[in-house]
């Protein structure tokens, strides 16, 4: 991002240019305006609400001022509903607010509670505003699709005046108290207490009121008052109004029409210490402590999507994308919640021993986490997930929030950009040379520069004359081009988007009703409103092939700075009292703001041409629970530097169990020129990211694969060869995460969730249930890397098929020179590979497979599975896909192919795709078994498939002692794909 004033010299590329020559001089190492952020103490309701916390912890006999009418209480087909009453004052006046606690079908029990008043519209709003008097109540509308059916079978278990207990759950084994006095909600599991909602009475749902204006303070005569001083001095005694109706931040004031209304509660998870979750921030994947002391945050980690230029590491500050779902885990057992929220929100994290048992406190005391959730506006809205696995919690906050969109083939290789290509010759050189060092890749990227200065949907005509022609080129092998389009509208005449923009209105509003006006890229700017249907509509028209000249079939499209990113405004975002479609604040949807774009982009892909129908493309930075429905999302302006590499995994790991896989970081990273080894590493790391793309400033030197010179340009490639030779795997996982909301890079919590060593490592991950364990090197000049094995499997080494000498919950130590990917294979497994290395991942589509199996130590079995569809289409969902499951069974001296879904190949009717696939008889290759026994060393064995019978040769070698394992290599099987077959090794 740039800062306004120089933009508004209209050379900006200049001063940016000089501007960064100058500071890479004197600061080689930039970081985050941390000032140009929020601290909770200059976000008025964080701070009132922290200072709420202090002051119901400090105090013994703090109650929470809330409690449930007794006699307003119902309970029908799986949902408890009751009145709230909020004890306001010391007269006891009261506000009402609705509570509905939902037992759903998939044992999610979701708490919703509003306030009446402004349920009613019984309030009155400040400035003459426009905006919408409720609290926000369409965040469901755009987050959930599904799972909200009401469990009928929950029973209400006991009721008297002070508690409801309900019975819920897959087999009845969950439970909610609800008490009505204090208020508060106990979850359990087969008994035992899970989760609790407003235990420690932090529950705080500001209530509106009318501003009573106060006589003015005597103004101070021998210095001048600074504006935060005089807030102070307003300040009553008691609640802190200074920021109640109007708050300024950086030379911005934020209105505030409605006055107060945060809303804000305390879970606690019980006995559980490890807390994952809420993304997107740069630190560890295991959640810190946020109320100071050693190693702990001081800051509550923030979610309020912002453009964070130069983001620091090791920090809970925001990012540019919130989801705010939050799991904890201890051995064996996983919840989570949901905070469905879109306004700026705070989470404060805390642990605690077991306090209310003194007598625990020494051994054996468990430690529980704390957590206030704090949001500026909106409904309080929250999912209780109740587990028990971190799988069941992928499955249901999945079903809610929806699941990976099933990507096409081609957005799982490797995607070369940067800012920018400079002309389409450059694009047609960079893709010539990539082929010409036999470098593998699918898409290049074109950043703003390709646009007529700023203006999306057209071509600078003298660097990007031919862009069909530009196009033509990367389709002859299958390539692909991804142009940026961002939110802002250039604000100038004659540039028909922005005039339609404004006469159809359809761009959000400031707080005065017109036409909002900020600074971007382009300069002077209007943003799209996407929460606008009639502007989704508009938007989808924009990108007809008639209307985008010079898109084509292979252009799909990347959205940046849809935080958005308003570089003169507050954060450098709208700001909150801007007005959306349906009156609501920009305050109440900040965080879905992203994600509305992503989704109007995405649906005008879809509609590009009629009866075209193929999977859209579309990159997002800003995103939102649900999000993962749409595209994937990349972490941002990261820095060349070697804690941003490790920083990187971690990140990715945590939008994996977070239901947003389909993520990534810029390889190389974004700003600074990398060295050698770090660029070589990055690779090494980033064929190991779902979305895998390399991405530089425009400041930055020339990066491409091919410019790194020897060793580094064979290492790179044979890095993304990698990738691409496992892409039928990383398709096989995209599958699943679609189909169940799992995680494809994951963690050791996640895949040993008894280990308690492997809580907290987020340096190594498995590449989803392939048995495929990568640790990679993130720190200089390492040459080899300590990997923690999380059970008694047997491990291979994936290049050599050395057996790593392990024992559970013990380090082992793999040598890693520059050359060398730390990846081990674990025992069990069998996965599949494609080994003919092509130049795009279209050209491997009729290709052949391998199958790799690595003998379990018990030598018994092997599983795996590979899913394989047209990888373009939407022909999967009718049916046109392979899905294997592959099987060795070492007793029945046989490995096994059958229909995973148990489905008879002759019963589904074959579309092109499955013809092609047939007629070309892509098969299975060859097959390696790593950890072979000796009855293996045999010259052949009988293959039978499609009716007929036929021998394969095997090549046996022997294991070397202390080393490398045994494998035997089953050659050209010649067996279809599609079909079942069977391998007898007797
Ligand atoms: C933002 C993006 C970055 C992009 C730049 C120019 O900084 O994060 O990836 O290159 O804008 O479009």
């Amino acid at each position: 991002m740039l800062f306004p004033s120089q933009l508004l010299s209209g050379r900006w590329t200049a001063v940016l240019g000089l501007l960064t020559a100058f500071s890479a001089l004197i600061a080689p190492a930039v970081s985050v305006k941390e000032h140009d952020f929020k601290k909770c103490h200059q976000s008025g309701f964080c701070k009132r609400n922290r200072a709420f916390a202090d002051q119901a912890l400090a105090t013994s006999s703090w109650q929470t001022p809330y409690h449930i009418l007794p006699e307003s209480r119902s309970f029908q087909d799986g949902q408890f509903q009751a009145v709230i009453l909020k004890t306001i004052n010391d007269q006891g006046e009261t506000v009402r607010l609705p509570i509905t606690v939902s037992f759903l079908k998939s044992g999610t029990a979701r708490v919703t509670v509003d306030e009446e008043k402004r349920q009613k519209g019984e309030i009155e709003l400040r400035h003459d505003s426009k905006a919408r008097k409720e609290r926000y109540n369409e965040a469901e509308q755009w987050v959930v699709v599904g799972g909200l059916d009401l469990d009928k079978e929950a029973k209400l278990a006991f009721e008297d005046k002070t508690q409801a207990t309900v019975k819920y759950g897959p087999s009845s084994n969950f439970e909610a108290i609800i008490k009505f006095a204090p208020f508060g909600i106990e979850f359990k599991r087969d008994g035992a207490t899970q989760i609790k909602l407003n235990d420690r009475g932090l529950l705080n749902m500001e209530h509106w009121r009318p501003k009573i204006d106060k006589p003015e303070p005597e103004k101070k005569e021998a210095e001048e008052t600074t504006t935060e001083e005089k807030k102070e001095e307003e300040q009553p005694k008691g609640e802190d109004e200074s920021t109640w109706w109007d708050e300024s931040f950086g030379g911005n004031t934020d209105s505030k029409p409605r006055g107060p209304e945060s809303v804000a509660l305390d879970i606690s998870f019980v006995d559980y210490e490890h807390i994952f979750g809420i993304p997107s921030h740069a630190g560890p994947l295991a959640l810190k402590e946020t109320r100071g002391g050693e190693g702990k945050y001081e800051e509550p980690y923030r979610l309020y999507n912002a453009d964070v230029f130069e983001y620091i590491l090791d920090s809970p500050m925001t990012l540019y994308g919130a989801i705010p779902f939050m799991q904890a885990h201890r051995k064996g057992s996983s919840v989570g919640v949901f905070w469905l929220n879109a306004a700026e929100t705070w989470v404060d994290i805390t642990k605690a021993k077991d306090s209310k048992n003194p007598l625990a406190l020494g051994i054996g005391a468990k430690t529980s986490t704390h957590t206030h959730w704090v949001s500026e506006s909106g409904l309080l809205d929250v999912f209780v997930f109740l587990g028990p696995t971190p799988q069941d919690l992928a499955k249901t906050y999945g079903e809610l929030t929806g699941t990976t969109a099933m990507p096409q083939e081609f957005a799982l290789g490797y995607h070369q950009c940067r800012w920018n290509y400079v002309s389409d010759e450059d694009v047609k050189d960079v893709d010539r040379k990539m082929d010409k060092h036999h470098i593998p890749y699918d898409v290049i990227w074109l950043d703003l520069e390709y646009t007529d200065e700023k203006k999306y949907f057209t071509w600078d005509s003298h660097t990007f004359p031919d862009p069909i022609g530009m196009g033509k080129q990367l389709d002859g092998h299958g390539r692909k081009l991804v142009t940026i389009v961002d939110p802002h509208i250039k604000n100038v005449d004659g540039y028909s988007v922005s005039t339609e923009l404004k006469s159809k209105e359809l761009a959000t509003k400031n707080k005065e009703g017109n036409i909002f006006e900020g600074w971007c890229w382009p300069g002077s700017s209007h943003w799209i409103d996407a929460f606008n249907p009639a502007a989704r509509a508009w938007w989808a028209s924009l990108f007809q092939y008639s209307h985008y000249k010079g898109s084509m079939e292979n252009t799909w499209i990347w959205n940046d700075m849809n935080e958005p990113s308003v570089f003169n405004g507050p954060e450098t975002t709208m700001p909150k009292d801007n007005i959306h479609h349906g009156g609501w604040e920009h305050r109440d949807v900040h965080n879905l703001n992203g994600m509305t774009f992503h989704n109007a982009t995405h649906h005008a892909l879809i509609s590009r041409k009629q009866g075209e129908s193929r999977r859209p493309f579309v990159l997002t930075r800003s995103f939102f629970a649900g999000s993962q429905r749409i595209g994937p999302m990349w972490t941002g302006d990261n820095q060349a530097a070697w804690d941003h590499l490790q920083a990187s995994i971690p990140m990715v790991l945590s939008q994996g169990i977070s239901g947003m896989p389909f993520s990534g970081a810029d390889v190389g990273g974004f700003f600074g020129n990398p060295e050698k080894d770090l660029q070589t590493r990055w690779y090494q790391a980033g064929i190991f990211y779902p979305f895998f793309r390399a991405h530089a400033h425009i400041d930055t030197r020339r990066r491409e694969p091919y410019l790194a010179g020897e060793p580094y340009t064979s290492i790179i490639t044979a890095a993304i060869r990698l990738r691409y030779s496992l892409l039928p795997s990383w398709y096989t996982l995209f599958r699943k995460a679609h189909l169940e909301g799992t995680p494809i890079t994951r963690p050791m919590f996640y895949t040993h969730p008894t280990e308690e060593a492997g809580f907290d490592l987020d340096d190594q991950f498995f590449v989803g249930n392939t048995g495929l364990l990568a640790k990679p090197v993130t720190e200089q000049g390492k040459e080899s890397v300590d990997i923690w094995i999380p059970d008694d499997e047997v491990y291979y080494d994936y290049f050599t098929y050395n057996t790593v000498p392990t024992s559970k919950g013990k380090k082992v130590t793999v040598d890693a020179p520059l050359d060398k990917i730390p990846l081990l294979m674990q025992g069990g497994h069998i996965f599949v590979r494609r080994d003919i290395p092509r130049r795009s991942s279209a050209l491997m589509k009729w290709d052949d497979y391998t199958l790799v199996v690595t003998l379990p130590k018990d030598g018994k079995s092997a599983e795996g599975e590979l899913y394989v569809d047209d990888g373009e289409s939407f022909d999967y969902e009718k049916g046109q896909y392979i899905h294997r499951r592959f099987v060795l069974d070492s007793t029945a001296k046989t490995i096994t192919s059958v229909d995973a879904e148990g489905r008879d190949e002759k019963d589904i009717k074959p579309g092109d795709w499955m013809k092609k696939m047939q007629e070309c008889e892509v098969g299975v290759d060859k097959i390696i078994v790593v950890g072979a026994p000796a009855s293996w060393n045999k010259k052949e064995v009988t293959v039978e498939s499609d009716g007929k019978t036929w021998t394969a040769e095997v090549e046996y070698t022997p294991a070397e002692k202390g080393g490398r394992a045994a494998f035997a290599v089953i050659k050209k099987v010649g067996a279809r794909i599609g079909a079942d077959w069977k391998i007898s090794f007797a």
